[in-house]
């Protein structure tokens, strides 16, 4: 019996779903929905899904799924997940998870409750390259636990989905308590919460409408954010978020008591960071060296995945959804509940902190004391 799968929400992102679902054996798409019956109608037709729905209980009622993925904009994502989980179904819900961190332990507290699995779409932690830091960390490549991180997300407000925010003052983005950083930063922070102990970190933020949006007539939209992070551990991390910061990176650094790693997403690389010196002169020759033989290393890598037509550029996606899928018959999700929670509490942390600063004008002192 394949395994029935139903998407709601049939925009922009669901299209990778169900191409990333296609490529998993054992499913099957029983049902796709949407409240816009044009939205479901072009999905439905492009890949083929024999039920089209425009309201998800009768979706629910009548394709009978044993997994729903939610792709529609966040603020219907805490209703429809907790409808679908209270249905008997296991979730995917896209990012970020809800709009406030009480929603998202609302939401694991059902899925336990119910018996059934919930994973958020931090698919970016799924991809080839991140799989491969999680697997040297996990060897103690860092010698112990870490010390320091740094997750560098940078936006290009230039591209298709910049373009429409930026010119629609009625883009649901707008209506989001975080705004813009609430609908993108998640993969840096989840990145960043993986690492983390404790439920609960310090959180200081200080975000800014950049110089180039204010002449643009932009007065809401944040698209520069420093943030620093730090747990009862005294595990610490940078967060950067830009719109300005050239190129636009998608880089995670991790730094142990011995070594550190860097995560390039963009590139598909991890690059390890030597915790001792050569002696003398050879550092300044030896070092430049290993490091070219390890991005070779990484060259080679990506070469063979992309010959085997594992490489492209949703593999973390894909990775994510067969890791869940397989967590159906009892194992652990994919995303510890921890980190989906903790991440969520960052964010609200750090969107607290923002909306009292909207401008590039420096905060009060006080307001940079952040809270817990
Ligand atoms: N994982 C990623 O990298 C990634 C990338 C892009 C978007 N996303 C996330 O995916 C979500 C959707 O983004 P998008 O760009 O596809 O949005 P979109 O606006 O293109 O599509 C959303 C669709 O959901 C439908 N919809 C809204 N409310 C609904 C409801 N209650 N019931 C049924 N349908 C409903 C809309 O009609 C629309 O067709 C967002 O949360 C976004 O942050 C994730």
């Amino acid at each position: 019996m394949p395994l029935r799968i139903a998407i709601i929400g049939c925009g922009k992102i669901a299209d990778a779903h169900v191409a990333q679902i296609g490529r998993i054996p054992g499913c099957k798409i029983v049902g796709a929905c949407d409240r816009e019956e044009l939205m479901v109608r072009q999905l439905a037709d492009r890949f083929q899904i024999d039920a089209e729905f425009t309201d998800a209980d009768e979706l629910l009622r009548r394709a009978k799924p044993d997994v729903v993925h939610i792709t529609t904009p966040p603020r219907s994502h805490y209703p429809l997940a907790r409808r679908c989980l209270e249905a008997g179904c296991h979730v995917y819900v896209e990012k970020p998870v809800t709009l406030h961190a009480a929603e998202a332990e609302e939401l694991v507290a059902i899925a336990m409750r119910c018996q059934r699995q919930l994973t958020v779409g931090h698919d970016a932690q799924f991809s080839h390259a991140a799989l491969l830091l999680r697997r040297l960390i996990d060897a103690n490549t860092l010698g112990g636990p870490p010390v320091h991180m740094e997750s560098h997300y940078g936006y290009d407000l230039g591209g298709v989905f910049g373009n429409a925010l930026l010119g629609d003052k009625q883009h649901w983005v707008r209506s989001l308590p975080g705004k813009l950083l609430q609908n993108v930063i998640s993969h840096g922070i989840a990145h960043i919460s993986e690492h983390l102990v404790g439920d609960s970190v310090d959180v200081m933020a200080r975000g800014f409408i950049s110089p180039e949006l204010e002449r643009a007539g932009e007065d809401e939209i944040v698209d520069e954010l420093r943030v620093l992070i730090c747990d009862r551990n005294a595990t610490t991390a940078y967060f950067t978020f830009s719109s300005r910061i050239r190129p636009h990176m998608h880089q995670f650094r991790i730094y142990g008591p011995k070594q550190g790693l860097i995560l390039d997403e963009d590139q598909q690389t991890v690059i390890r960071l030597r915790g001792t010196r050569h002696k003398s002169f050879a550092h300044h020759f030896a070092s430049p060296v290993q490091l070219a033989q390890q991005y070779l290393g990484n060259v080679l890598r990506n070469a063979g995945l992309f010959l085997r037509s594992d490489f492209h550029v949703d593999s973390g996606k894909k990775h994510l959804i067969e890791r869940f899928y397989a967590s159906l018959t009892g194992g652990p999700p994919p995303i510890p509940y921890r980190e989906i929670v903790l991440s969520a509490r960052i964010m609200d942390a750090i969107f607290a902190q923002v909306h009292d600063i909207p401008t590039g004008k420096a905060p009060e002192p006080a307001a940079m004391l952040g809270n817990r």
